[in-house]
């Protein structure tokens, strides 16, 4: 059967205290919407529609730079959660199949269990709700279940009563059902409750009266955490590197200390990597096979070749890529470089737009000048290439292979292949002369 899925986006965020839609803010480097709709991929919907409220401009503008394709439905005012899927019927009139509905303040519910709502609804039940049980419920809808355990009623938090608040049974979100019939449904639905809102999880109450059978399907804690405050964004913070830090020691990349080793959503550790303490993974890095990154480095949208061995204390940056067997040491910044195989750049260091052979050195100190004030110039430096410590390279600038530049040189001129390249002044030594100036300078002192 078809599948949709609508992500609800909209609503106010009050809790959040943000003038950013809360949706757009920020769990491992990627906006709670981004994570929702990663997971939506997963079930491979035949059509996907978020439903944007307040700040929809923001949120348009935020799926096209992110690549996320979907319908756009509008709500123009938060009336509720019940409201936002009818709001979201303006993409799926006439939609005949099953439609998911997810919220995007819950970035953690994973594909499988949506799979089993999609299966739950299949085997008959009208409305499938996510269930769990809360060590704190507080805040969360309630399930009351019927005597045969088909579920009867969802309760949400302010209109529940003193024995109805005991319940630790909770609703986590995503629903699933016909679409036709869901809509159906919330058309009967009112809005006489304690925020004035036409609640989403009330259809099942409707379906029940119909004589419709409703199941929760049961899923961890740690699935359902919403996000609405910015308390609940830094425990969901943390839950989402818990998460990436155990995936990637599954995938074989050895942590040597977990929780000093931060990850973004989109990091990618290749078997046999090993991961000192104190690393941070912007977005967009991948590291592959073998490689070693060392302690209090910081990647960001790089590719770490197999065997190389970065930093401690370097700062990989957008655009780098380091080829097989590199060496980036200590207090180096690499930025939109290619560092081709076995070459190293071990210390104290400024690579920035730059193509480097195999098998070169840079001296501590180096610095490409890639910046004039106007505009970014290339720096090409060849195979086996040596560059001798405190080197300055004024791009656009080309060192041949199997070059040589003496230490202390301003390289403003291409250096052909094989070539030795000095641009320095020649140092003078005075004999004697040492002792003659310190006693001019303590007389000159007590003058
Ligand atoms: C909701 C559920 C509650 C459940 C909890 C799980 C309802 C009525 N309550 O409560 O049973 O335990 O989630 O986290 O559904 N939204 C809109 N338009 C609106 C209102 C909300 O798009 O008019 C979106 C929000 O952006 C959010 C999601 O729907 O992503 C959930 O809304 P929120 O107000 O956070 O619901 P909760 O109070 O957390
Ligand atoms: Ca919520």
């Amino acid at each position: 059967m078809a599948t949709a899925i609508a992500i609800l986006a909209a609503g106010k965020g009050t809790r959040m205290n943000s003038r950013r839609p809360k949706v757009l803010h920020e769990v491992g480097n990627a906006a709670l919407l981004l994570h929702a709709w990663r997971i939506s991929r997963e079930i491979d919907p035949d059509l996907t529609v978020i439903v944007a409220g307040e700040g929809c401009d923001a949120i348009r503008e935020f799926a096209r730079a992110s690549g996320i394709s979907a319908e756009i439905a509008i709500q123009a005012v938060p009336g509720g959660t019940g409201h936002a899927v009818l709001a979201a019927q303006s993409k799926l009139a006439g939609f005949e199949g099953n439609l998911v509905v997810l919220y995007a303040d819950t970035p953690f519910v994973r594909p499988a269990t949506l799979r089993k709502m999609l299966l739950s609804a299949e085997s008959g039940s009208a409305v499938s709700v996510l269930g769990f049980h809360a060590s704190d419920p507080t805040g969360y809808g309630r399930l009351l279940l019927n005597g045969d355990g088909t579920l009867g009623k969802i309760v949400e938090h302010a209109d529940a009563t003193e024995s109805e608040r005991l319940v630790a049974y909770c609703n986590g979100g995503a629903v699933c059902a016909s679409n036709r019939i869901l809509a159906e449904l919330l058309g009967e639905i009112g809005s006489g409750n304690a925020a004035g809102e036409v609640y989403l999880t009330d259809a099942v109450e409707v379906a029940n009266r119909r004589g419709l059978i409703c199941r929760a399907v049961e899923c961890s804690e740690e699935e359902t955490m919403g996000v609405n405050s910015r308390a609940e964004l830094a425990a969901a913070e943390s839950v989402f590197q818990n998460r990436a830090r155990r995936d990637a020691m599954a995938a074989g990349a050895t942590l040597a200390d977990p929780n000093s080793t931060y990850f973004s959503f989109d990091t990618s550790l290749e078997a046999d990597t090993v991961i000192e303490p104190n690393v941070v993974f912007g977005t967009g890095v991948t590291v592959r096979e073998g490689a070693r990154i060392r302690s209090f480095s910081y990647l960001e949208g790089c590719s770490i070749g197999a065997n190389s061995v970065v930093g401690p204390y370097a700062r990989i940056r957008p655009g780098t890529k380091l080829c097989r067997g590199a060496r980036v040491g200590n207090f180096v910044e690499i930025k939109a470089s290619r560092i081709g195989s076995g070459s190293k750049v071990p210390h104290l260091t400024y690579v920035g737009d730059s193509v480097v052979g195999e098998g070169s050195n840079f001296g501590a100190g180096t610095i490409t000048c890639n910046y004039n004030g106007v505009s970014k110039n290339r720096t090409v430096v060849g195979d086996n290439v040596f560059l001798g410590s405190n080197t300055i390279l004024v791009a656009p600038v080309e060192v041949g292979d199997g070059a040589m530049v003496a230490a202390g040189a301003v390289v403003t001129k291409d250096v052909p292949p094989g070539a030795v390249a000095t641009s320095r002044e020649r140092q003078v030594n005075r004999p004697g002369m040492a002792a003659r100036l310190m006693k001019k300078l303590s007389r000159a002192k007590k003058d």
